[in-house]
């Protein structure tokens, strides 16, 4: 997979290539120690060529809130990804991925009985890393991944729901897709000694940074971006229920609203541009776009709260990188 291009910043590719460093070293010591096929299969995935944003975020989070030793931060965001890799191993199986980050699913390659237990195995070494923490920070650990299961449970109960609500959508969202950015930069910021009230501005800053985050996913699926690495209108296939279809199917009428749903009940490829077409007249992508941009501002005010700082650069770049994604 293509690296991450975070404008021009050489501080941000840097401290990536860490992460991808540490990641490869705990997955040779691991398959050293014994863990044989299992710590293969996950390096396979983990080592793939992921964005690394969450830990990115977490060592960014900790620096801008005062903290020095990157050591002490490190567990958490590898621990953040460790635990994000084991929900798209998981993730991939509901949704009969072939591929996730340029490689072939692991349940595609031996199984789902193997990917199922290739995805616990990640959980637990990324709790294992988490567990070094206070228990404050294992608490909110344990919280994220609660409600990212919660929230993936109700997706499944809203799959071809056409009354789905854009305050289901965001709720899942939420769960699923901010509630653990918006836990990794609140973490970071316990664990660099911020107040409580100070960390919370991280956390709103990860909360909205991370609803933006899933809203242009939700967009590149539609667009047939080949970032993607899979093929477009997956997400319609599925049956899941994103908020450029909510949109459309509120502020379409008649003959095209009768259109549309037969279109999401029963999609394939050919339908396609018919499909872009009615989301179009009802400006759903637009409405979307607009929403990327407002949650992000929303994030960049929560960091108002932090003198200027080379991790505040880093953090707004960040967001302007999620900006730029869908454009
Ligand atoms: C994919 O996350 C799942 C979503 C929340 C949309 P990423 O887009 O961060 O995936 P990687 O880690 O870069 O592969
Ligand atoms: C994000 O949702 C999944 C998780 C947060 C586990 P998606 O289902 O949209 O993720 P992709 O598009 O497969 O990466
Ligand atoms: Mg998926
Ligand atoms: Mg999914
Ligand atoms: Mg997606």
């Amino acid at each position: 997979m293509a690296g991450i291009e975070f404008g021009a910043s050489d501080r941000l590719e840097s401290m990536r290539l860490l992460v991808d460093a540490e990641l490869e070293a705990l997955i040779e010591n691991e398959i050293e120690s014994g863990s044989g096929q299992v710590a293969e299969l996950c390096g396979s995935v983990l080592l793939a060529g992921g964005k690394r944003l969450r830990p990115l975020l977490i060592l960014l989070a900790h620096e801008i809130a005062g903290g020095t030793d990157i050591e002490e931060i490190m567990p958490l965001a590898l621990a953040s990804e460790m635990i994000h890799t084991a929900t798209l191993v998981h993730d991939d199986i509901n949704d009969e991925a072939s591929h996730r980050r340029g490689v072939e699913t692991i349940h595609s390659r031996v199984g789902l009985p193997k990917a199922v237990i290739a995805g616990d195995w990640l959980f637990t070494k990324g709790f294992g890393l988490g567990g070094c923490y206070e228990e404050n920070i294992v608490r909110i650990l344990a919280q994220y991944c609660a409600d990212l299961a919660v929230s993936e449970f109700e997706q499944l109960d809203h799959v071809l729901d056409l009354t789905t609500s854009p305050e289901d959508y965001l709720r899942i969202v939420r769960g699923k897709t901010a509630g653990p950015f918006g836990a990794g930069c609140y973490a970071a910021g316990l664990v660099a000694g911020l107040s409580d009230e100070r960390a919370y501005s991280l956390k709103q800053f990860g909360m909205e940074l991370g609803i933006a985050f899933q809203l242009v996913d939700d967009l590149l699926d539609l667009r047939g971006d080949e970032r993607m690495g899979k093929p477009r209108g997956a997400d319609v296939i599925e049956g899941k229920m994103t908020l450029p279809l909510i949109h459309a199917l509120t502020l379409s009428h008649g003959k095209q609203r009768v259109r549309l749903a037969e279109l999401i009940e029963d999609f394939s490829d050919e339908d396609f541009d018919e499909l872009m077409d009615l989301l179009n007249r009802s400006d759903s992508m637009k409405y979307t776009e607009i929403l990327v941009k407002t949650h992000l501002e929303r994030a960049v005010t929560n960091l108002n709260a932090f003198v200027d700082s080379d991790a505040k650069k880093h953090m707004v770049s960040i967001t302007d990188y999620v900006m730029n994604r869908h454009m």
